[in-house]
């Protein structure tokens, strides 16, 4: 693959190979002696129209320890905000010969529209609520190193799973890779027809959660919501937020996800984000692990310059 624009498109043996390669990262991350220079002399640019604090970081960090020249640009204060469009922009980038853009937008479908006006390598670090790829590999990457494998694992997914594109890469990797993927929210947060798809739902999440091996928590997305969906905090929380008696309703060995930025006491409890059973620093690790695998990935697609 030249572009890595969704978790949609990829095969098992293609998520699985993501994984390996990733889980080698890992040590070469942890390890300076082990780094290598895949990608010397290539430019990265980090084109982000919406705020990141995880994604962005993590993938300069990844371009970094693979050698590239990694370039942040600087959305809000670019000629962006004279009117320039996106696809003026990406070429206008394009021009300048980078290897790779990392682009997030808040338009679902921008970055696919992106990738067909520019001859570099795109990856998509979001778009609107359509797809996020490298979240749903290192979230499946966390998975896979504490619990061994993804095959057979019942994952319920929690919370505002219809503005969530994180919720969506990971629906159709989990499903691609073998797990069964339960999604609880109001029901108003649920996407219109899902369970036609094969996906369980539930609006309770006591039965929800039950013998649920991976609880995985989302943000609400007030910026997606128009002011539709505005329950009292302390009334979605009491029903959906995750604090110890929730979490109680899953296996006991249960873990916890959350991609980030977490809202502590709207969607999860302190206790429970910072407890025995959250993941949510690790995937935050495995997220820098993750990019370093999909940009090492693409290289053997750039062309020569
Ligand atoms: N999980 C995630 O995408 O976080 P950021 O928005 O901070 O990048």
């Amino acid at each position: 693959h030249r572009h890595l624009l969704g978790i949609e498109g990829l095969s098992p043996l293609d998520i699985q190979a993501l994984l390996d390669l990733a889980d080698e990262q890992v040590e070469v991350s942890r390890q300076v002696e082990k780094r290598k220079t895949t990608l010397r002399g290539r430019t990265q640019i980090n084109l982000f129209f919406e705020a990141s604090t995880r994604t962005q970081s993590s993938f300069e960090i990844a371009g970094k320890r693979l050698g590239a020249d990694v370039m942040n640009m600087q959305v809000g204060s670019s000629s962006v905000k004279k009117g320039e469009t996106l696809i003026d922009t990406a070429v206008t980038l394009n021009a300048m010969r980078p290897d790779i853009i990392v682009v997030r937008h808040h338009a679902a479908g921008a970055v696919h529209l992106l990738a067909q006006k520019v001859d570099c390598s795109v990856v998509n670090a979001g778009d609107g609520a359509h797809e996020h790829p490298t979240q749903a590999l290192l979230d499946a990457l966390t998975i896979r190193r504490n619990k061994g494998r993804i095959e057979g694992l019942t994952v319920a997914i929690c919370g505002d799973i219809l503005h969530s594109r994180v919720a969506r890469s990971n629906m159709i990797l989990l499903a691609a890779m073998g797990a069964r993927v339960r999604l609880v929210a109001p029901s108003t947060l649920i996407p219109p027809g899902i369970a036609r798809l094969g996906f369980e739902t539930f609006t309770s999440m006591k039965e929800g959660l039950k013998d649920a091996d991976i609880v995985m928590m989302l943000r609400l997305q007030r910026e997606r919501m128009n002011g539709s969906f505005v329950p009292s905090v302390k009334e979605y929380f009491r029903f959906y937020g995750l604090d110890q008696e929730k979490l109680s309703f899953a296996k006991p060995d249960a873990l916890v996800m959350h991609p980030g930025p977490m809202n502590r006491g709207v969607e999860i409890s302190s206790d429970v984000a910072d407890g025995a059973q959250s993941l949510i620093r690790e995937q935050v690790e495995m997220g820098v692990a993750v990019r370093m695998a999909v940009l090492e990935a693409l290289a053997s697609h750039l062309p020569n310059r």
